[in-house]
């Protein structure tokens, strides 16, 4: 049975047979594939991180800006501002994605990471009016065949969470720009408390970083009524830390988790294959989720 799956995989998702594309377990792959299929897509729900993931990493050998670095904007922020942003950025960035240091090591270190940006830019007294044109001049940009996935979901009336550490405010308006921030879309991510004139003054909630996603997976995600009874997950993500995205999803029956891997290949290419079912090495697009999702909705 297992060889004629094979074929048929292989006949019907070809993009999963691109050298880009690294499996350590084909057949459960397969399987999964086959159960969410048979299941349908009113038994499916998609969870997605959000930088970095329906982000580019790069375009034209440049880095494409997290929700975090778009705010890195004179309309926003002061020279000084900028300069110690990207200090921090510089100190942590390599740490979060580090290979020889477990998520546990990290953990305090992302919080001390996001704790400290959030305070420089509450420090800026940034204005909630002028974020929509900080991301209209930022070079934002979603994987090659965004439309394709939103459209595909929106149509089959699938629910995507969007599970971001970024900034909920700007994420929203990125996707809103791009024609996508449609009504099966949900977000949780880290939102701006605004005062009465529409000045920053605080984050909203609990903070989420890269590596507490699974409080926030049960604390939020257990709420949204649109992903109950959903028990398929098609779970995407670039950082180890987005696999706890689902936790908050019970009684799954089947989950799926695509690993995009941007950056230290090699140094994180078996721990992502350990981790993730699916992992994509260097691949600025949608195609192999777009194909899965054309097979089995
Ligand atoms: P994500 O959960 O949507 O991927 O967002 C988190 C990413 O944001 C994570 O990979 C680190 C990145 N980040 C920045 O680029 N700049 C910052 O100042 C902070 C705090 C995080
Ligand atoms: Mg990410």
């Amino acid at each position: 049975v297992l060889a004629i799956w094979h074929q048929l995989t292989k006949a019907e998702i070809p993009e999963l047979a691109k050298c880009s594309v690294l499996m350590r377990e084909r057949s459960r792959v397969e399987e999964t594939i086959y159960a969410m299929q048979r299941a349908g897509a009113g038994s499916l729900q998609v969870i997605s991180d959000f930088d970095m993931t329906l982000t580019r990493f790069a375009h034209n050998g440049k880095r494409v800006p997290t929700t975090h670095n778009i705010l890195d904007n004179q309309l926003l922020i002061d020279e000084d501002c900028t300069k110690k942003m990207r200090e921090l950025l510089n100190t942590y960035y390599p740490i979060e994605i580090d290979a020889s240091r477990t998520a546990e090591e990290k953990l305090p270190l992302m919080v001390e990471w996001w704790t400290k940006v959030h305070k420089l830019l509450i420090s800026q007294r940034i204005r909630k009016d002028m974020l929509a044109q900080a991301v209209r001049e930022s070079s934002a940009m979603l994987r090659d065949g965004y439309k394709v996935f939103f459209d595909r979901l929106t149509e089959q009336q699938v629910p995507l969470l969007i599970f971001s550490a970024g900034v909920g405010d700007v994420l929203e308006e990125v996707i809103r720009q791009n024609h996508v921030f449609l009504p099966n879309v949900h977000v949780i991510s880290n939102y701006m408390d605004f005062d009465q004139t529409g000045v920053l003054r605080a984050f909203k909630g609990q903070l989420i970083h890269t590596f507490n996603k699974r409080e926030g997976a049960l604390s939020h995600a257990a709420g949204l009524r649109a992903l109950q009874g959903r028990p398929n997950v098609l779970l995407l993500g670039d950082s180890l830390g987005d696999l706890t995205m689902a936790d908050g999803v019970s009684q799954h029956q089947n989950l799926l988790t695509i690993g995009f891997l941007n950056d230290q290949v090699d140094e994180r290419k078996e721990s992502y294959m350990n981790s993730f079912d699916i992992v994509l090495v260097k691949d600025e697009t949608m195609d192999v989720p777009n194909a899965i999702l054309r097979y089995i909705t």
